[in-house]
């Protein structure tokens, strides 16, 4: 029997047909999945077979799963594999009908579906690594470029991927195009399209030289370990990195140049770099290995204002791979001008609320999603003023690193800023808080109220907003202890 489903990724059309064949108990052996892009085989006749047109599915025939199988689907089908769905449909069978199973850590159904689903998050992490966008003019809107990256999934991962660049480069024009698919985002909306050919893509522009003159002032020499490199930048995609180019020469000098580093006295660095330099920069430092270079990126950082008027960028601090990660909105005054975050009376709030918990601060990782403080000057004194949803969008990949490198199990949001930012949508923090969602990478958000709001309320009310501001954060502990 034929199952036929509308494109590569069709994860609604999956669950009809399955729930289909499994009401009519339609053994996987005997399904044939087919998907459009297989064959003009559909081009003439739309799906009448298979559907819920030839097969009327009884209402109670509904099986019930668990929601983890349900998201491992999701992410499954966006494999290459030609054979993922028949392999879908097997587990959902074997589910229906061996109560065991879900108990089986080893079965080997279960583990190919789950090495699938390892290899398209990998497929997903290496885009968001390696995709570089070129600026391309565009008559259309002078002086401001189309930016345009090339890029070749290994797995149906373009439309997975792109809300995350929307996010991410939210302030820009740009399009990705895929052998497959293409999508472009015009500062408001994703639209996709069809493939492109690698010709479409644009060859190297004037920026580029400046982001080699800057790569290669930022490698490290003593710092480079090739096997791992190779390991996390294969080969395949150095085609399209302008600084895989540098990796030979770089790497041939690197030992000289470390025996000359460790003998040379410790200079001052510079802090910042000239402004005609830092625009091209800014859109391509994409790639932080260490809190240590996310903390030297974001002292340049100039894609929103608040990096030009701030004493300095202020980074997360914490465990290096802490289970648990708060975020805040923004460094404060005190945070601005010592370099920390969670310093000043918000903090303080925050380290009190964490030692009733009996958490200790540097079990944790702290952090803000916003970088640089932002104030409005009244006098001599420098008053918090929030920032906007640009500037906070405009941040958001720097958070976004942060959590790549520190890897917490869950977060916590402290306030509407970070809620939005790790959430990607507003979220009503006053009815959300104490409950956890669950981001597109899969890592729980525990909501609640930012500690500065406990401090701008009425003396009477501020002792039991204290006990519910613990209480939300009790549900974070068990996390801790996992
Ligand atoms: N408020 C925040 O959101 N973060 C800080 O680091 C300090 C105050």
């Amino acid at each position: 029997m034929e199952a036929r489903l509308a494109n590569e990724t069709d994860i609604a059309g999956f669950r009809e047909e399955a729930r289909s064949l499994l009401a009519h108990q339609v053994p996987p052996e005997e399904v044939h999945w087919q998907t459009a892009q297989n064959a003009d085989l559909f081009a003439d006749a739309p799906s009448t077979e298979g559907k819920a047109a030839g097969r009327h599915v009884p209402r109670a025939a509904s099986a019930i799963v668990p929601a983890s199988f349900l998201r491992l689907c999701e992410v499954v089908v966006l494999h290459s594999d030609p054979q993922r769905f028949a392999l879908l449909y097997r587990l959902l069978w074997r589910l229906v009908h061996e109560p065991g199973l879900r108990n089986d850590p080893i079965d080997a159904d279960m583990l190919a579906a789950q090495q699938l689903a390892q290899a398209v998050r990998r497929d997903l992490h290496k885009m968001k690594a390696f995709l570089r966008f070129r600026p391309v003019e565009d008559a259309e809107h002078p002086g401001s470029p189309l930016h345009v990256a090339w890029f070749e999934p290994a797995h149906h991962i373009l439309e997975a991927a792109a809300p995350w660049f929307a996010r991410r480069f939210a302030q820009m024009r740009w399009a990705i195009l895929t052998p497959a698919r293409s999508v472009r985002w015009d500062g408001e909306q994703l639209h996709y399209g069809p493939g492109a050919d690698h010709c479409d893509a644009p060859t190297a522009d004037a920026g580029e030289q400046l982001w080699l003159t800057y790569y290669k002032a930022i490698f490290n020499p003593a710092r480079l370990k090739l096997a791992m490199m190779q390991k996390e930048m294969p080969r395949k995609y150095w085609a399209n990195l302008p600084e895989a180019q540098l990796i030979a020469p770089l790497a041939a000098e690197a030992h000289e140049r470390s025996g000359r580093m460790v003998e040379q006295p410790a200079t001052t660095p510079e802090r910042r770099i000239p402004l005609a330099e830092k625009e091209h920069i800014m859109l391509k430092i994409d790639e932080v290995e260490s809190l240590e270079e996310l903390k030297h990126a974001t002292m340049q950082c100039r894609e929103c204002p608040l990096g030009e008027y701030a004493t300095q960028s202020v980074v997360g601090e914490g465990a290096r791979h802490a289970k648990l990660m708060f975020v805040g909105e923004q460094p404060g005054n005190q945070e601005d001008l010592q370099g920390h975050p969670f310093i000043g009376p918000a903090g303080q709030l925050l380290d009190k609320a964490l030692a009733e918990l009996g958490i200790a601060r540097d079990e944790v990782f702290v952090s803000n999603a916003v970088k640089h403080f932002k104030y409005e000057l009244r006098g001599k004194r420098r008053i918090h003023k929030s920032p906007t949803q640009r500037e906070a969008a405009a941040c958001l990949h720097w958070l976004e690193d942060e959590i790549e490198l520190v890897k917490p199990r869950a977060l916590v949001a402290l306030g509407s800023t970070a809620a939005r930012s790790l959430m990607g949508y507003a979220v009503p923090v006053m009815s959300e808080r104490g409950k956890w969602l669950e981001r597109e990478d899969g890592r729980k958000v525990l909501i609640t109220l930012h500690p500065s709001a406990l401090l701008r309320m009425p003396p009477a009310d501020k002792e039991e907003a204290f006990a519910a501001f613990v209480a939300d954060l009790a549900k974070a502990r068990k996390v801790m202890k996992a």
